[in-house]
Parts: C-alpha cells; sequence; structure tokens
C-alpha cells in the first residue's frame, strides 16, 4: 500500500485545511482546434494515403480534441521528396540572409500568438497553463529567434570550415515538450540550410500542426518544412527513408537504440536525446530553502514528464531530516488538477500508458520494500493523475534508483562525503543532467567536473536557454542540441 503523508506526524504545516484557491480557468475562446488535420506537406495539407485518422485526447478528461492523419510509408516519402525538391530548387539556394529572415518571421509570429500555442499545449497534453504560457512558449520563440541570427554568420561558427547543409533532415519528436522540441529541431535545421520532416508524438501531435499553420502564412516556401503525423512506425518509415540525410531524435531509450541500429552502415548523421535519471546532490552547507523550491521544480514540473528532471535526490546527512520535513511541507502545498487552472502546479500525467508506467515502478518499489509517500490530492474524476509521491529508505540498487520513470516520483538518498554521493550519482546507465547545491564555489567545479552528465546545474534546476548546449552521455544519447554546438549535427565540412 502506498502511505499517505501522516499531517499530524509528517508536516508542520497543513495547507489543506486553512485556505484554498478559487479556480482561475485560462479562457479557450480564442482557440480554434478544427475536428480533422491533414499531414503538412509540399506547403499544403494533404489527406493520408492510407486513408486513416486517429484520435488525439485531452488527457485531462480523457475527451477527444480532433482526428489527426495517421502517416504511412507513402506519405513519408512524399514529404520526403517534397523537402528534396525544397531543398535543390529553393532553401540551398537562397542567400542565408533571407533563410534567416524567414526564420525571425516564424518567430515573432509564434510570439503573436502564444496564448493560442500555449492553450492548445495544455489542451492536448496535460501540462499545466501556467507552464506552456510562461516556459514552453517563450522558449519556443526564443530557440526560433536565436537560430534565426546564426542562419547568415556561420562561417563566424566554424572559422575556416566552410560548413554546408546536409539535405533532408527527419526529425521525430517526444510528448513531454511538444512544441519546444519541435523548435529545438527545426530552428538549428532551418538555419543551416537543410529542409524538414517532422512527425510529432501520437498524443500531442496538434501544436506542430497549429506551427504548421504559421509556417504557411509566414510563406516559406513549399516543403521545406513538412509534417506527418503518426505513431511508431511513421517514425520507422521516416528513419529509414533512404533519401533523408539526418536522423534527429527525443525519446526513450529503447528506440534511440533501435534507430541507431537501423541506421548504421547509412550515410546517415544521427543525434539522439534520449532518458535520463539526474542527481540532485544538496551539500549541507546549500541554502536550504532556495534547494528545496529547486528539488520541487526539479522533479515535480510538467509532472516529471522530463528527461533531465531530478528525480534522485541526494541529501548530505546533516540536513537530511530538515529538508525532508520542508520537502513534505511544500510538496502538501503543491496543487494537482485541472491543467486549464492558472493556479495547478502538477496536471494530467500524459497518457493512460504512461500512467501504467508510472504504477507499475511504484508497485515494484513498495515490492522492493521501499517506504512510499503520496501527498492527499482531491483530483478530477476523469483523467491520468498521480500525485507527488516521494520514495525513502530507497537502495542505490532499487530499480525506482536505476530506471527512468518519467513521472512526479521522486526517490532520496542520504551520503556524507563527496566521493561517496559520486559513485552513486555517476550509477546508473544514464548521464543527462545533475544538480549541486552548495553555498561553496570550489565544490560546484569539483562536483560538475565529476558528475558524468551533459548538463550541470549549480543553485537551479531545469533552466533552458538557447544558447546553452543539451545532451547527454552514456545511455541518455548522442551529440548536442542548443547553442553553437546544435548547428553542429546538421553540417558537413
Ligand atoms: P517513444 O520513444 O516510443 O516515443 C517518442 C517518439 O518516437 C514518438 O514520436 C513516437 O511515435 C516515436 N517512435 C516510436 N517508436 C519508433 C520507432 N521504432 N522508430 C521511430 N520513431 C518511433 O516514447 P514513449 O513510448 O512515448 O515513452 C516511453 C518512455 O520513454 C517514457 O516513459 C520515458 O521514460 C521515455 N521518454 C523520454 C523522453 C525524453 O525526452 N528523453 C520523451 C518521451 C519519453
Ligand atoms: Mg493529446
Amino acid at each position: 500500500m502506498l502511505k499517505e503523508f501522516d499531517l499530524k506526524k509528517d508536516i508542520k504545516l497543513d495547507f489543506t485545511s486553512g485556505w484554498s484557491y478559487d479556480p482561475a480557468p485560462e479562457s479557450t475562446d480564442h482557440v480554434h482546434i478544427k475536428d480533422q488535420y491533414d499531414h503538412f506537406i509540399g506547403g499544403k495539407f494533404v489527406a493520408p494515403q492510407g486513408g486513416q485518422y486517429f484520435d488525439t485526447t485531452n488527457p485531462a478528461n480523457e475527451k477527444k480534441l480532433a482526428s489527426v492523419a495517421m502517416g504511412c510509408d507513402k506519405d513519408v516519402d512524399a514529404a520526403v521528396k517534397a523537402a528534396r525538391t525544397a531543398y535543390d530548387k529553393y532553401w540551398s539556394k537562397m542567400s542565408p540572409r533571407d533563410r534567416g529572415r524567414y526564420i525571425y518571421r516564424i518567430a515573432r509570429m509564434i510570439q503573436e500568438r502564444a496564448r493560442e500555442f500555449a492553450v492548445i499545449e495544455t489542451l492536448d497534453g496535460g501540462k499545466p497553463i501556467r507552464e506552456s504560457r510562461d516556459v514552453d512558449v517563450p522558449l519556443v520563440a526564443a530557440y526560433f529567434f536565436y537560430y534565426a541570427g546564426w542562419a547568415d554568420k556561420l562561417q563566424y561558427a566554424f572559422p575556416g570550415g566552410n560548413p554546408k547543409p546536409l539535405g533532408v533532415a527527419g526529425q521525430i519528436i517526444p510528448w513531454n515538450f511538444p512544441l519546444l522540441m519541435a523548435a529545438w529541431k527545426i530552428a538549428p535545421a532551418l538555419a543551416t540550410g537543410n529542409t524538414v520532416v517532422l512527425k510529432p508524438a501520437e498524443t500531442t501531435p496538434l501544436t506542430s500542426l497549429k506551427l504548421a499553420e504559421i509556417i504557411q502564412e509566414a510563406d516559406l516556401p513549399p516543403g521545406v518544412v513538412n509534417i506527418v503525423t503518426g505513431a511508431g512506425d511513421t517514425g520507422a518509415s521516416i528513419v529509414n527513408h533512404p533519401n533523408v540525410d539526418k536522423i534527429a531524435f527525443t525519446g526513450s531509450t529503447n528506440v534511440g537504440k533501435i534507430i541507431q541500429k537501423s541506421i548504421a552502415g547509412t550515410n546517415k548523421k544521427l543525434t539522439l536525446e534520449l532518458g535520463g535519471k539526474a542527481a540532485n546532490i544538496i551539500f549541507d552547507d546549500a541554502t536550504i530553502d532556495q534547494a528545496v523550491e529547486g528539488i520541487i521544480n526539479g522533479i515535480f514540473f510538467n509532472q516529471g514528464h522530463v528527461c533531465c528532471a531530478g528525480s534522485r535526490l541526494f541529501v548530505q546527512e546533516g540536513v537530511a531530516d530538515i529538508i525532508r520535513d520542508k520537502l513534505i511541507d511544500r510538496m502538501q502545498s503543491l496543487i494537482v488538477g485541472d491543467p486549464m487552472d492558472k493556479n495547478t502546479d502538477i496536471g494530467a500525467i500524459n497518457s493512460k500508458e504512461q500512467l501504467g508506467t508510472i504504477q507499475r515502478y511504484l508497485e515494484i518499489g513498495l515490492n522492493e520494500g521501499n517506504e512510499i509517500y503520496q501527498t492527499k490530492c482531491d483530483l478530477p474524476d476523469k483523467g491520468y493523475w498521480c500525485c507527488p509521491t516521494l520514495v525513502a529508505n530507497v537502495s542505490q540498487s532499487s530499480r525506482l534508483v536505476q530506471e527512468e520513470i518519467f513521472g512526479p516520483v521522486l526517490t532520496i538518498q542520504t551520503f556524507r562525503t563527496p566521493e561517496e554521493v559520486l559513485e552513486k550519482a555517476n550509477n546508473t546507465p544514464y548521464g543527462l543532467s545533475g544538480g549541486v547545491w552548495t553555498d561553496k564555489g570550489s565544490k560546484i567545479f569539483n562536483m560538475t567536473n565529476k558528475v558524468r552528465a551533459g548538463v550541470m546545474w549549480a543553485n537551479t534546476f531545469n533552466k533552458f536557454d538557447p544558447t546553452s548546449p543539451f545532451g547527454g552521455y552514456k545511455e541518455s544519447g548522442l551529440g548536442r542540441e542548443g547553442g553553437l554546438h546544435g548547428l553542429y549535427p546538421y553540417l558537413k565540412f
């Protein structure tokens, strides 16, 4: 049995009995979602050649939002042809400065329609509106602006390198940051002179299709960006298409391995951004309240559907009790529920399947003998939900410590020395991100050098910036996205 926090024993402040917020739902009046969406190929919306559609639903109420085209091999082939033609005819011939202008235009149009994007992202995927409005969509615009700036300056990015585009990029993205991942993929590809075939995840295709509308309105030459919707088979069809020059994938480590195998021996370039199991390390000289906020943001942000989530907490023994108490206080105050409410901290789990995965892990944890605590929350009748969860008394070998859960589930372990925590932090198959909390700069440099992770945050967590490269070691992937480094995978020299 999962334990509920015992309010009298476990927490000092009972947020549940004092006061609560009135509902503050975001309006959907300004948003138009069509009943049916087709593929975006060669600058036009075209029906799927197999004639099939699938539903995308709102995970907060299980209601259907729209029918979306199911891509087959023929659709992918049409999209790749359109991308190749656009590459040969327009995009590779255009001056870099003009390419940049188109990307700036897309960035500005995203800003103009930011509210619409935020609402659709939240309806389709379940993340809190506060997050899609304040984090996802502003970052999407920022990535387009940033890469627009590089379009005519590539010779300065790689002095003496004479960089050239690759051709057609096939891009496959996940459901946790749907529009942001589309921006991470499309912006650098276009800035470097490539054309694109992108496939969004099957549970969250709508913001990519809205982006297609903007791309059409921005008057981008037809075929420069193509968006084909569908599930794993559609993704595999892009990966295996002989006329694609580069694959960029973000998603599960399992699918990443399949992709790597299937393109082995071809000339396709590959970037993989896969799972993670980040260690968030709190030393006893850290600013405690700031660290607690960072821990909360690190794992409960976006329901823990974050590859770089701070899912493993390591606390130095001297502050373990106080951190635990404050963490429980803060967890009790998190509002779980309607993602469209502006007060909501934790929205809906993205799909029934993902909720099933999280629940399976909690069962594994119970069978292993861990203490698992959940906050008590008042959940809607429909939809997929998981209350903030803390796993205590957990050993380094536990599957909850070793494997990616991708939900609002935090494990806590303690440590005495930097050497001990380094050993534990590095002991997973992953190496995407991590965090260190301390008052001492020297400790920060020591730890960030020795934790094998592509991204390390110090006294903060889950902060993103288009100028900063992002990517993993080990089974967390290969290649970097973002920053100057993010240009490199789309170029040959
Ligand atoms: P997934 O890896 O199956 O899906 C990601 C994308 O890949 C989707 O667009 C999907 O349609 C596509 N895809 C699936 N099979 C494919 C194939 N054989 N070839 C080409 N494309 C394919 O991820 P899933 O099943 O939705 O989530 C499972 C687990 O993966 C999660 O519990 C989480 O641990 C991890 N994950 C990690 C993400 C990250 O940001 N690194 C994002 C999403 C999931
Ligand atoms: Mg959906």
